[in-house]
This record gives structure tokens, sequence and C-alpha cells, in this order.
């Protein structure tokens, strides 16, 4: 399916949580855990969206923010749209202890990688990190990975009460660990990088920015000179410290700095 519009048709279209749905298709898709796709809502525009279903019935999990995400929440069994993609570096897979962070939707992106991880024999402890427990999503899914979850809530509604940094940092004061991996908002990758670089624990973290083009041509995803489109949107701890934009400011749709929030 890379490279051009392909449409599929609707299999199956259900709730993760309060605010989160699954929509998957009737097409394999062959893409790495971290890869995602160019979604094309007719009338709207085409929105990125990670991969959280790799395979047969691939599917992506989104939360509704906008228009966009409110016509594709709108879909029913059997309604067809267009797809283009895999497109992304994707996560890369090694042997070892892993520990995964994922805040909120980011587990959308995290679910395949777990489930790649420990499919190699790995071990993996995964942090679930929402602001309430009805926010939270895919823990069975980790679990019947294979993977420890420790889940984490703004609130304590669910799990601690905290931030899913501060799991992170009491695990990695409790076990050693290869690894991490992480996915969530931009504030909370930018603490995941800290702690990843003062203990020394290599990270890939998956990033966002604003998309148009989703293929390297139109510079909406530009973050100091690297395309999150192309490059990304997987950046090592080296690639993420090394860029000032990280953390700070972003591109917005019409192409203004605005800061992260
Ligand atoms: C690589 C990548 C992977 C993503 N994966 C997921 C995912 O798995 N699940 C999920 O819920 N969301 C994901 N997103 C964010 C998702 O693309 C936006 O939430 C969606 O496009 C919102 O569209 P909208 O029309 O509903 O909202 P709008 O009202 O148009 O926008 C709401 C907010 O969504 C973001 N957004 C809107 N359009 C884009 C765009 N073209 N590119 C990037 N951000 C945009 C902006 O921050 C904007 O402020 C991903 C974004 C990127 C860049
Ligand atoms: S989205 Fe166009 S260059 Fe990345």
């Amino acid at each position: 399916m890379k490279g051009g519009l392909e449409v599929v048709r609707v299999v199956e279209h259900y709730d993760e949580n309060g605010s989160c749905k699954t929509i998957r298709f009737d097409r394999n898709l062959d893409a790495r855990p971290g890869q995602f796709v160019m979604m094309w809502i007719p009338g709207v525009d085409e929105l990125p969206m990670s991969v959280s279903h790799i395979g047969e019935r691939f599917g992506v999990t989104y939360k509704i923010v906008g228009n966009g995400t409110e016509r594709l929440a709108a879909l029913a069994v059997d309604d067809l749209m267009a797809v283009r993609g895999p497109y992304g570096n994707g996560f890369s897979v090694e042997k070892g202890r892993e520990l995964v962070v994922a805040g909120g939707t980011g587990m959308a992106c995290l679910a395949p990688l777990v489930e790649a991880c420990t499919l190699a024999g790995n071990t993996v402890d995964l942090v679930l990190g929402a602001r309430t427990k009805e926010e939270l999503m895919m823990a069975s899914r980790g679990e019947s990975a294979g993977a420890e979850v420790h889940i984490v809530t703004d609130d304590g509604s669910e799990g601690a009460k905290g931030l899913a940094t501060d799991a992170m940092e009491g695990l990695i004061g409790e076990k050693r660990f290869d690894r991490v991996y992480a996915c969530g908002p931009e504030k909370m990758l930018t603490r995941v990088l800290d702690l990843a670089l003062n203990n020394r624990l290599p990270l890939q973290a998956s990033i966002e920015r604003y998309m148009k083009c989703g293929i390297g041509l139109c510079d909406s995803c530009a973050i100091d000179g690297k395309h999150v489109c192309k490059d990304g949107p997987v950046f090592s701890g080296e690639d993420l410290s090394s860029f000032a934009e990280f953390g700070r400011t972003r591109l917005s749709r019409s192409g203004r700095r605005v800061t992260v929030e």
C-alpha cells in the first residue's frame, strides 16, 4: 500500500475508552511499530495516525479532538475511506530488558511495540499513564503480550497516583533496563529524556509535529532541520537532546512557530 492512496473498508470500529476509538480495515499492512499512516477524511484533511494494529485488519486508535477525528468517529462498518502509508522510521526492536513509557494516546503507538518486544523474548515493563482511569486504554493488551503493566493516573483513580515519569523514575531505581521507549505528550517526553540521559539509558521516543504531506516534501513537520515524517517520528535521546525546538516550539497548521503546551 506504500505510496499511493488506497481505498479501505471499515471492518471494526469500537470504543477503547470514553474518548478514544479503534478503527480497523480490510487490509493487511506490513508496518513497523511506530510507523504511521495518512488517513484521508473527505472534505476535511489528511490526518497522520500511528498504526495501532499491524498486519491483517490493520487499525489506528485515535482520540476525538476536532473536526477530522469527529468525522472519523462517524464511520460505520462497511464504510470506505482512503489511506496511504506506512510512513516514518518506526522503533527498532533489539534484545534486552525494556522500559516502555506510554502517556495517554501514546499507547496507540506503543502497543504493537510491546507485542514485538515480548515476541522477541524481551522482558517489558510498561508504564501506562493517563489523567484519569477513564482515559486509560489497552492495559489488557499489554498484559496479554506478557508485559508487567504499571498503571499511573494523575488523580489516583486507578493504579498509583502521579505521573508516568514518577513511575519511570521509581522503576529505574528498582530494576535494570537496557533501553527506554516512549510516546506521549511532549512535556512528558522532555522529562523522559532527562531521566534517560541521567541514567545513561538509550531512548527511542516518538514525537508529533503538524503534518501535511507525510513524505518529506512540505516542511510543515520540520524540527531543527529534520522532518518528523521521514527522519522520525521516532528519534533517539541523542537526537532529541540536540533539538533546540524539542519541548519548546513547533510549527502550527499555518506555519507559525508556537509554544509546545
Ligand atoms: C506521526 C503522528 C502520529 C499520530 N498518531 C496519533 C494516534 O495514534 N492517535 C491519535 O489520537 N492522534 C494521533 N496523532 C495526532 C492526530 O493526527 C491529530 O489528533 C488529528 O490530526 C486531529 O485532527 P482533527 O481534525 O480531529 O483536529 P483539529 O481540530 O484539526 O486539531 C486538533 C489538534 O490536533 C493536531 N493536529 C491536527 N491536524 C494535524 C496534522 N495534520 N498533523 C499533526 N497534528 C495535527 C494539532 O495539535 C491540533 O492542535 C498523530 C500525529 C502524528 C504527527
Ligand atoms: S509532513 Fe511534509 S515534510 Fe513532513
